[in-house]
């Protein structure tokens, strides 16, 4: 499917295909990027005038890069995030995408009158895939999420790792070439969160998916990512990154899981202590 770019600033919404863009901007993006992210800075109006909350960050996400975005509690993720997904605007600086990005959120934010399968279904609708091709393609996303036979379940009757492969198999059928979550398996236990990892790592591995993924979790940070950028905190800016040269599929038991961890603990530990926080 021909992905168009869209690029947010402080003052403007860009997607090729506007009207109000130039001719240059009209042309399918062949973008050597899943998002761009330059000199962006958010603050938010506070008591004592405006907080800073994300100062100069600078990060591109390759084509088919899986990239985890690591830091303290408060620190600015999910801000960022959001304005990745265009939700918010920037206060300086600009994204750009390639394409309309899929979201997932640690709530799953199913539609409970709904089937598993018709919320799925949905998300295709508002793509714009036909009526008649809806059914087929909803109940070949939740194979893929290995929910193979919950398309007539009601949310109600799924557990929470069931959710959260429905919110998946959700986002999936949005067709995007980016996906951003947003602690997506923070409310599970340690068992089934360490499936949808296996899960997420072979989705991501069998499509051209780009993931941009936001934890405050080391481990799953490792055991998932390519590359692991951490924030600093107050205001939040890119402290470090780290490449991860360990094959997949990996475990998050892994000694070199395990070894890249302990490591940048220590690094998200000194960011804590420099801003009391955590
Ligand atoms: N809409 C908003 N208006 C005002 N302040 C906000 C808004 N959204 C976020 N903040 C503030 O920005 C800071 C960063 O919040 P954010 O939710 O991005 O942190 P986070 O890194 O995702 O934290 P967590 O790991 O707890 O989810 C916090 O101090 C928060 O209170
Ligand atoms: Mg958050």
């Amino acid at each position: 499917m021909a992905q168009t770019a869209q690029t947010l600033t402080k003052d403007t919404v860009r997607r090729a295909g506007d009207r109000s863009t130039t001719d240059s901007a009209l042309a399918p993006a062949a973008a050597p990027y899943a998002a761009r992210i330059e000199h962006v800075s958010k603050s938010f109006a506070g008591p004592a005038g405006a907080q800073p909350v994300l100062d100069d960050i600078s990060l591109d996400v390759a084509p088919g890069e899986f990239v985890t975005l690591l830091g303290a509690s408060g620190c600015g993720k999910s801000t960022l995030l959001n304005l990745v997904a265009g939700l918010d605007r920037p206060s300086a600086g600009s994204i750009t995408t390639d394409g309309r990005p899929a979201l997932m959120f640690q709530e799953h934010a199913l539609f409970p009158w709904l089937t598993a399968g018709k919320n799925v279904e949905l998300a295709l609708k508002l793509r714009g895939v036909p009526k008649r091709d809806r059914r087929g393609e909803a109940e070949r996303l939740l194979e893929l999420v290995r929910l193979g036979g919950a398309y007539g379940k009601r949310v109600h009757e799924l557990s929470g790792g069931m959710r959260q492969r429905v919110a998946m198999a959700r986002a999936l059928a949005q067709d995007s070439r980016l996906l951003l979550m947003d602690e997506p398996f923070a409310a599970l236990d340690a068992i089934t969160r360490d499936v949808l990892h296996d899960e997420l790592t072979r989705i991501w591995r069998e499509t051209d998916l780009s993931v941009l993924f936001v934890t405050h979790n080391v481990r799953e940070a490792v055991r998932l990512a390519q590359r692991v950028v951490l924030l600093s905190s107050r205001p939040g800016r890119i402290a470090r990154e780290w490449t991860v040269d360990i094959d997949q599929p990996r475990r998050i038991e892994d000694a070199a899981v395990a070894e890249l961890s302990v490591e940048i603990t220590e690094e998200l530990r000194g960011e804590i202590r420099r801003h009391g926080r955590h």
